[in-house]
């Protein structure tokens, strides 16, 4: 996607201009009537002038007022105008300077739009080109610093919604391979890739069941960044990246299968995080894992019944070949352990579909054993909007997925089955601090809204990289 070019000025260049206007002690525009805009929450008033056009954007009562508002009245504002072929516009910070980190953010959030089938580069119009921030001179130097890091993680979160929307066909684990390549050479990180050949020669049973039903053999990515001392043992971010379930032998049903090239969004969302860390230049060292995979039904699948045995040695009694992602998972955890002894790891799957019946599409599930992660986890999901919520751990989840065959099973009962699935991962998690994130219903929205069209978030992206920060 092409760039957009941000400024900070003291006055509008552009034509175009979008204002916030909170409900009490806002500055409702002249000669505007109580019922047609007060500055509530969600609404939206254009005028016209012969210097322009002005949107203004209500934000409710002021009291109320948090960052995520106006990250999200920025994206209204910028759809809103999109929409009316406006490619250049200035924002008027007003009383709002703290929070030019989000407008920027939820501002370039809004403006992407997935269009890599649909028109030839030449004929795309309507694309945000210009952004000018307008503020009073004592503010510049704070408004352009936050502007730069709300345009690394809105430019790393769209660059993963971009590799998260790509269709199946087109974007393997090979491709996602190749992705994270070009990523390690445009950022400088270290990229190690393990094809077929190579996790066979490792015994990465996990990654390498789940994957043998394709023709699109499966991939570890491992990207490295060392942005702090050398003493310091890094974090290690997992991911899922099956570019298409289809449930293997155990199929889904056909309906919205269509959804299931999202469940690399894990993965995908730890591409950006890794491009955003670099770009930010963090004082830490991260590395990541990604397991990729494609999830077929075939002569050559992997069947329920099945005994595997995991990178690492531990074996798993294969009950339902659709719980894959954990699979692909462990060995990429057991890797990390084994290579990195990280001080803690934190993986994103789109892991269950238990997790969206529990919480639905706003908030992302997670479990952990570490009160520093659960703190910052919280944190960090008010601050970006990408929202949380702890499910648990425990030890009647561990005895649910015992096998009688094997060290574990990879599927247990019906119920609670988010909280069984991190159970399992719990079990090649061992005893390095940990948080599970289950992204499945927020790693993609099914229709537009009106600060974000649908398809992949990137949910997670900002939320992690602010939680490093
Ligand atoms: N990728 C799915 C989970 C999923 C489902 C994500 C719907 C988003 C929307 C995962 O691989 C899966 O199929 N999980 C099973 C596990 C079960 C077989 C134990 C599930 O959730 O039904
Ligand atoms: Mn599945
Ligand atoms: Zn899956």
């Amino acid at each position: 996607m092409k760039e957009v070019r941000i400024s900070v000025s003291a006055s509008a260049k552009a034509v175009d201009r979008v204002l916030f206007v909170s409900k009490d002690g806002g500055h409702l525009p002249k000669g505007i009537k109580k019922e047609e805009f007060q500055g509530e929450k969600g609404s939206t008033l254009l005028l016209h002038s012969d210097k322009g056009r002005t949107l203004y954007i209500g934000l409710g009562e002021k009291e109320k007022i948090e960052i995520d508002l106006l990250r999200r009245a920025a994206g209204v504002a910028i759809k809103q105008f999109l929409k009316i072929g406006a490619e250049v516009l200035a924002v008027e910070l007003g009383e709002w300077n703290e929070y030019a980190q989000a407008i920027v953010e939820g501002a370039l959030l809004a403006s992407y739009r997935f269009e890599d089938f649909k028109l030839p580069a030449s004929r795309r119009k309507n694309a945000l080109k210009e952004l000018q921030l307008v503020t009073t001179a004592s503010h510049f130097v704070a408004v352009k610093k936050a502007a730069l890091v709300g345009q690394i993680l809105a430019e790393s979160t769209n660059y993963t919604r971009s590799i998260g929307n790509q269709p199946p066909n087109e974007l393997t684990p090979a491709a996602l391979a190749d992705e994270a390549k070009a990523l390690a050479k445009d950022v400088g990180l270290k990229v190690t890739i393990f094809d077929e050949k190579k996790l066979k020669a490792g015994k990465f049973g996990g990654i390498l069941a789940v994957g043998q039903g394709s023709a699109a053999a499966p991939r570890l990515i491992v990207l490295e960044y060392w942005g702090g001392s050398a003493k310091t043992k890094p974090v290690a971010l997992i991911g899922k990246a099956i570019t298409f379930d289809t449930g293997g032998i155990s199929i889904k049903p056909g309906a919205s299968m269509d959804e299931m090239k999202f469940d690399k969004m894990g993965g995908c969302a730890v591409l950006g995080a890794m491009q955003a860390i670099a770009r930010l230049k963090l004082p830490i060292n991260v590395v990541a894992v990604i397991a990729s995979a494609e999830n077929m039904p075939s002569d050559r699948a992997y069947r329920p019944g099945d005994i595997i045995t995991m990178y690492g040695g531990k074996t798993v009694e294969i009950l339902n070949t659709d719980a894959e992602g954990r699979l692909v998972l462990a060995d990429a955890i057991t890797f990390a352990r084994e290579k990195y002894q990280p001080q803690s790891l934190v993986d994103f799957a789109t892991l269950t579909g238990a997790c969206v019946v529990a919480l639905g599409a706003n908030r992302a599930g997670f479990f952990t054993d570490s009160v520093t992660l659960r703190d910052s986890l919280n944190k960090a999901g008010k601050e970006t909007g990408d929202l949380v919520w702890e499910l648990p751990l425990g030890e009647e989840y561990d005895a649910e997925m015992k096998s009688d065959i094997a060290v574990v099973k990879n599927a247990g009962a019906r119920w609670g089955g988010a909280c069984t699935a991190a159970a399992f991962l719990k079990v090649f998690v061992e005893e390095t601090p940990w948080a599970h994130l289950d992204i499945a219903g927020t790693a993609w929205i099914t229709s537009d809204k009106p600060h974000l069209e649908k398809g992949a978030t990137g949910f997670g992206v900002r939320l992690i990289v602010e939680a490093l920060r």
